[in-house]
C-alpha cells in the first residue's frame, strides 16, 4: 500500500480520523485500514455477503469531499487509497460503481468523511407504503455469507464441516453453528466444486441450512396469509426487501365449507377430514409459491424462508393439527405461541433447509391473523387509544395502547361479506359496492365494481353490460342501509317505514314486512334488487355483535372514547368508514382518525419475514394481552340489545355528527339501564 496523498502530521502520527455518515461514529485508525474493517470497529451498519472479496458490492459508500464543519474536518477523495484492481475487476463484471467506493478494498490515507448511502446498511429501511406506519426494519433470519474454506491436509486431518464451521468463525464470528443433516451428503462436493470458496446460508446465526459454490448473490422468503376465502402471498427479496411479485389463490379449503364452522363441521362428520384439508390448503400454498417464483425468475429452491399468518382454524389446519377443539368451548388452542419448523414439514417444496415461521394465536378465536394486524400497526408502541378491527364472520378486534392491549372476537356471521342477504354475493364484478339515496325522491343510485360511474350517469349501461348488475356486496349492504337510515326509510329500530309505500315505489310491501327496491327487475336480463326486512335485521345482528364486542373492550380498558380506529382485511379495505360509523358498527371517533389498515395480516407477516426481531417482538406482546371472551361476560348481552339501534340506543356520536345529520327518533327510547351498567346515559343524538 502506498501513502503518497497523506499528510505530514498523519504520517507523523500514522493513524487518521474517519467519521461514518448518518451514524456520526468516528475513531482514528491506523494509515492503510481499510475503510470496511474501521467501520466495523466503529460498530457502524455496512452490509457485505462476500466478507471483504469485492464481489458482492453490499460495502458501496460515498467519499465527503470538503470543509465538515461539524465534524471539525476537511475531507477529501485523496485521503483514501485510489481505484484498487478489485474495483477495477468489480466495475468490468457489474458496471460503474459511480463515484461510489467499495469499502472493503479501500483504504484509509488521511481525515475522511465517509457516507454510508441506505442500500449499503444492513438493517435497511423498507419503505411502507401507508406514512402513518413505521417502516420495516431489514433484519431476516437467514444470511449469506461467503468463505474461503481451507483444503484438507495430511498433517491436520479435521473434516471439511470443521474448517467450514472454522472459516464461518473467523471470518463472519459465527461460533457453534449446527448444520442440517441433508447438507452433508453434498457438503464435499459443494467445497470442491467452489474451489473452496462457498456460499453459505445461515439461519438465526445458528444453522447452516443451505450451501452453494462460489458466490450466491441472492435469497428470497415469501409471506403468506392464509384466509378462510384466499390466500395471499409475496415474494421478497431477503437481502433488500423489495416485493418481487405478489399473487393469491382461492383457498381450495373452500370445497369443504364456505365458512370456518363449516369446515370444523366437515372434520367432525368425516374422521379423517383434517388430514383433507391440510394437504388442499398445503398443495395450494406450494403451487401459489412455485408460481410467484416462476414471476420472478427464480428457483424455488432459492426461497429460504416462509412466514405465515391464519385464523385459529386456519392456523391449525395449515399445520396439520385437528381444529375440532376449536368447534365449541372453551375453545383451545394446540399451541399458542410463535412456531418455526422446516418448510418441508408443512409440504412446501422449496430447499430442504426452507424454514417456516407461523405467528401466534392469541386466543381461540383470536388467531395468527390478529397478531399480524398487532405487529403491523404495533398499538404497543404508542399513546393512542387504538381500536383495531379485522372484519370477517368473527370480527376480531384489539384496543389498546402502550400499556395494555385487549383482544376479543365476536360472532359477526357472514352478513357482512353478502351472506344471509337476499341480494348479496361477493365483491366481484358487477355487484353494487356504493349507494346513495335521495331524501326526497327515495330514489338511489349506485356503483358497481367493475364500473366507475353511477347508476343514473350517462353509459352506465355500456359499463356493464358485460358483468350486470348483479347483488350487492359487503360495502353496498353497509351503504344502501346506512343510507336507508338517513333517508328515514328505516328508524332506529332498523324497521323499513311501511308508510313511504304511499310516497315511492321503491317501498313494496313484502308479507307483513316492507321492501326497499335498489335495482327495478323487469327488463330482459335485469335482476330485481331489494333490500328486505330480513336482511336489515342480519346487518343489525352483525354490527350489534361487533359494538357489544368493541363496548366490552373499551369497558375492561376504562375508556369512553377511542382516540383512533383502523378497519383490517377486505372489509375494512373498501367500507366507507363513514356509513360503517352511521349504522353503528364502529364507536364514535374522530372520523379522521379512522381508516382502513389494508391486508394488515399479510403486513404483519411480511413485517415477520424481514425483521427477524418483530418476531420475538410479536410473540412477547401476545403473551401480555388480555383476551377476553364474550360468551362469558354479562354485560355483552346489554351492549348487544343497545346496539341494535342506529347507531346505537344509548351511546353518543357526538363526532359523527359534526360530519352527518342523524334523522331525529321517533319511537320512544328505551328505558336507561340500570343496576349492573352503572347508569349508563339515556340515548342522545350528538
Ligand atoms: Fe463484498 Fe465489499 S464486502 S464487495
Amino acid at each position: 500500500m502506498t501513502v503518497e496523498n497523506a499528510t505530514d502530521t498523519q504520517l507523523e502520527n500514522n493513524e487518521a480520523l474517519v467519521v461514518f455518515t448518518p451514524s456520526g461514529k468516528r475513531g482514528k485508525f491506523a494509515i492503510g485500514t481499510p475503510l470496511l474493517q474501521a467501520a466495523r470497529d466503529l460498530g457502524v451498519d455496512i452490509d457485505s455477503v462476500c466478507g471483504g472479496r469485492g464481489i458482492c458490492g453490499r460495502c458501496k459508500v460515498n467519499i465527503g469531499e470538503g470543509d465538515f464543519a461539524k465534524h471539525g474536518i476537511t475531507s477529501k477523495a485523496g485521503n483514501i487509497s485510489g481505484q484498487s484492481e478489485t474495483e477495477r475487476l468489480y466495475e468490468i463484471q457489474n458496471g460503474k460503481l459511480d463515484g461510489r467506493r467499495l469499502s472493503c478494498s479501500t483504504q484509509v490515507l488521511g481525515d475522511v468523511v465517509v457516507d454510508v448511502p441506505p442500500e449499503s446498511q444492513v438493517h435497511k429501511q423498507v419503505v411502507r407504503k401507508r406514512a402513518e406506519v413505521h417502516d420495516i426494519a431489514l433484519n431476516p433470519m437467514v444470511r449469506l455469507h461467503v468463505v474461503e474454506v481451507a483444503e484438507p491436509d495430511m498433517h491436520d486431518p479435521t473434516s471439511d464441516l470443521t474448517r467450514l464451521k472454522d472459516a464461518l468463525e473467523f471470518e463472519w464470528g459465527l461460533s457453534d453453528l449446527k448444520i442440517d443433516y441433508a447438507l452433508l451428503p453434498v457438503l464435499q462436493k459443494i467445497l470442491r466444486e467452489g474451489k473452496w470458496q462457498v456460499t453459505v446460508a445461515v439461519y438465526n446465526e445458528e444453522s447452516i441450512i443451505a450451501l452453494w459454490p462460489g458466490y450466491k448473490e441472492k435469497i428470497y422468503g415469501v409471506s403468506v396469509d392464509v384466509g378462510s376465502t384466499t390466500i395471499a402471498a409475496h415474494l421478497c427479496d431477503l437481502e433488500t426487501g423489495d416485493v418481487l411479485a405478489s399473487s393469491g389463490l382461492m383457498n381450495p379449503q373452500i370445497r369443504y365449507g364456505e365458512d370456518l364452522m363449516s369446515r370444523v363441521s366437515y372434520v367432525m362428520m368425516n374422521p379423517g377430514g383434517e388430514v383433507e384439508m391440510t394437504s388442499a390448503v398445503q398443495q395450494g400454498l406450494d403451487h401459489l409459491i412455485a408460481e410467484l417464483c416462476n414471476e420472478a425468475a427464480i428457483d424455488t429452491s432459492e426461497v429460504l424462508d416462509v412466514t405465515l399468518v391464519g385464523n385459529p382454524v386456519m392456523h391449525h389446519l395449515f399445520l396439520g393439527i385437528d381444529p375440532i377443539e376449536l368447534g365449541g368451548a372453551p375453545f383451545a388452542l394446540t399451541i399458542d405461541g410463535g412456531l418455526s419448523v422446516k418448510a418441508s414439514e408443512i409440504g412446501l417444496h422449496l430447499h430442504s433447509g426452507s424454514r417456516a415461521y407461523v405467528l401466534p394465536c392469541i386466543a381461540g378465536h383470536v388467531g395468527a391473523d390478529t397478531a399480524g394486524v398487532v405487529l403491523s400497526e404495533a398499538p404497543y408502541g404508542d399513546d393512542p387509544m387504538t381500536l383495531l378491527v379485522d372484519v370477517g364472520t368473527n370480527a376480531e378486534i384489539v384496543l389498546g395502547n402502550r400499556n395494555k392491549l385487549l383482544a376479543c372476537s365476536s360472532p359477526t356471521g357472514p352478513a357482512f361479506e353478502g351472506a344471509q342477504i337476499s341480494g348479496g354475493q361477493r365483491a366481484a364484478a358487477g355487484a353494487i359496492e356504493r349507494v346513495r339515496i335521495d331524501k326526497d325522491s327515495l330514489e338511489p343510485k349506485f356503483q358497481v365494481i367493475g364500473s366507475g360511474l353511477w347508476s343514473n350517469e350517462e353509459g352506465f349501461k355500456r359499463s356493464i353490460q358485460d358483468t350486470g348488475v348483479t347483488g350487492i356486496c359487503g360495502s353496498g349492504i353497509i351503504e344502501v342501509v346506512a343510507e336507508m337510515f338517513l333517508a328515514e326509510i328505516i328508524n332506529v329500530d332498523g324497521v323499513i317505514d311501511g308508510q313511504l309505500a304511499s310516497r315511492s315505489d321503491r317501498i313494496v310491501a313484502d308479507g307483513r314486512t316492507f321492501s326497499y327496491v335498489l335495482q327495478k327487475g323487469g327488463e330482459e336480463g335485469v335482476l330485481d334488487i331489494r333490500i328486505t326486512q330480513n336482511d336489515v335485521r342480519a346487518i343489525q345482528l352483525a354490527k350489534a355483535a361487533l359494538y357489544a364486542g368493541i363496548k366490552l373492550l373499551m369497558d375492561k380498558a376504562r375508556i369512553e372514547k377511542v382516540d383512533r380506529i383502523r378497519l383490517a382485511g377486505a372489509f375494512g379495505s373498501h367500507i366507507d368508514v363513514k356509513y360503517a360509523m352511521v349504522l353503528g358498527l364502529i364507536p364514535d371517533c374522530d372520523l379522521a382518525q379512522v381508516s382502513s389498515a389494508g391486508n394488515a395480516a399479510g403486513t404483519g407477516s411480511r413485517i415477520a419475514l424481514l425483521d427477524k426481531t418483530s418476531r420475538d417482538e410479536i410473540e412477547q406482546v401476545v403473551r401480555t394481552i388480555e383476551k377476553i371472551e364474550t360468551a362469558l361476560e354479562p354485560k355483552f348481552q346489554d351492549y348487544f340489545v343497545d346496539a341494535m339501534a342506529m347507531p346505537n340506543k344509548v351511546d353518543i356520536f357526538t363526532e359523527l355528527a359534526k360530519v352527518v345529520t342523524l334523522p331525529e327518533p321517533k319511537i320512544a327510547p328505551r328505558e336507561e339501564q340500570k343496576g349492573s351498567d352503572g347508569g349508563r346515559r339515556r340515548r342522545r343524538r350528538g
